[in-house]
């Protein structure tokens, strides 16, 4: 089977998953202000019934009673850690030593296939995001296959990666005569990694996997000091989902997950891969 988003072949499950069964139990959608309420009850046939409007209501304003008898977790990073843990779909190895064991295997070959290779017009976007002569801090860098090229046109740029293997290739590519001078490595856990802030945060197709979403997308935020940039190859498969196919967390997952943290991020979909990105204030 092949990754959708880093390209690379994989086979047979990663690890083995709980099943999270996300149908919400009883959901009630109230307009309020409108005469009717619409209540939805399990497995059974909606209700309507029929509701006094109250004085002075505002009609069709929309309120939604919380779900309390929800299976499906109100949180947004809850509900991304729940799809996580549910997911069938190949890209959701949680397991850290899996995933490692995954670059290891296809770190020398991981560029022919990289997305800033099959898709340059998603570099060209962020390139022209990066205010110019900005610091950046790419996490999940891997092998640089933006690093490199945002370096050109970046102050400097500190690319973090918890893989000694993808990181050895970005080192090998950064003694080359011509590879920028302004690229420091870091590898570490970006959940646990000490870095200062930097002008813009960038990370690409790093964070599907990540066991803590709220510290990662947390972290992200406080050290973007003008500009987070995340980009995220969607995931799902367009059309109808083939038989059993369990969609992990996504892009809207993500940006739910910001706007959780009080981020009202700016999307872009361009050719299946979106490109999320938000101002600090003030910046
Ligand atoms: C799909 S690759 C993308 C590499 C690179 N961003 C690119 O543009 O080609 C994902 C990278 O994220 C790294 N990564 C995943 N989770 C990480 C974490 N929690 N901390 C640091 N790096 C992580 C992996 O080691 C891998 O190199």
């Amino acid at each position: 089977m092949r990754c959708r988003r880093c390209a690379a072949t994989v086979s047979g499950p990663e690890s083995t998953k709980p099943e999270y069964l996300p149908p919400p139990r009883a959901v009630v959608l109230r307009a309020k202000g409108c005469r009717r309420a619409l209540i939805r009850r399990g497995l059974g046939l909606p209700l309507l019934l029929a509701r006094k409007q109250p004085e002075g209501a505002v009609p069709h304003q929309m309120t939604y009673a919380p779900a309390t008898t929800s299976a499906a977790p109100q949180d947004a990073f809850e509900r991304w850690a729940a799809l996580q843990a549910w997911s069938n779909d190949v890209t959701n190895r949680l397991d850290e030593s899996a995933d490692l064991a995954f670059w290891e295997r296809v770190a020398d070959d991981y560029d022919a296939e990289a997305l800033a290779k099959r898709v340059p017009v998603i570099v060209e976007r962020v390139r022209q995001l990066v205010p110019a002569g900005a610091s950046i801090l790419d996490v999940g860098a891997g092998t640089g296959a933006f690093t490199l090229p945002l370096a050109a046109h970046a102050a400097r740029v500190t690319a973090l990666d918890y893989s000694p293997a993808m990181l050895r290739v970005l080192r090998r590519k950064l003694q080359a005569a011509a590879a920028p001078d302004n690229v420091q490595v870091v590898l570490a856990r970006w959940e646990d990694a000490q870095v200062e802030a930097h002008d813009v945060v960038f990370a690409e197709n790093a964070l599907y996997r990540v066991a803590d979403p709220r510290l990662a997308l947390t972290k992200i935020v406080a050290a973007a000091r003008r500009r987070g940039i995340i980009v995220w190859s969607v995931g799902r498969p367009p059309g109808p989902q083939p038989d059993g196919y369990q969609p992990g967390p996504d892009y809207v997952h993500l940006v739910d997950g910001l706007f959780a943290l009080d981020v009202f991020a700016q999307v872009e979909l361009i050719e299946r891969v979106a490109l999320v990105w938000w101002d600090r204030d003030g910046a």
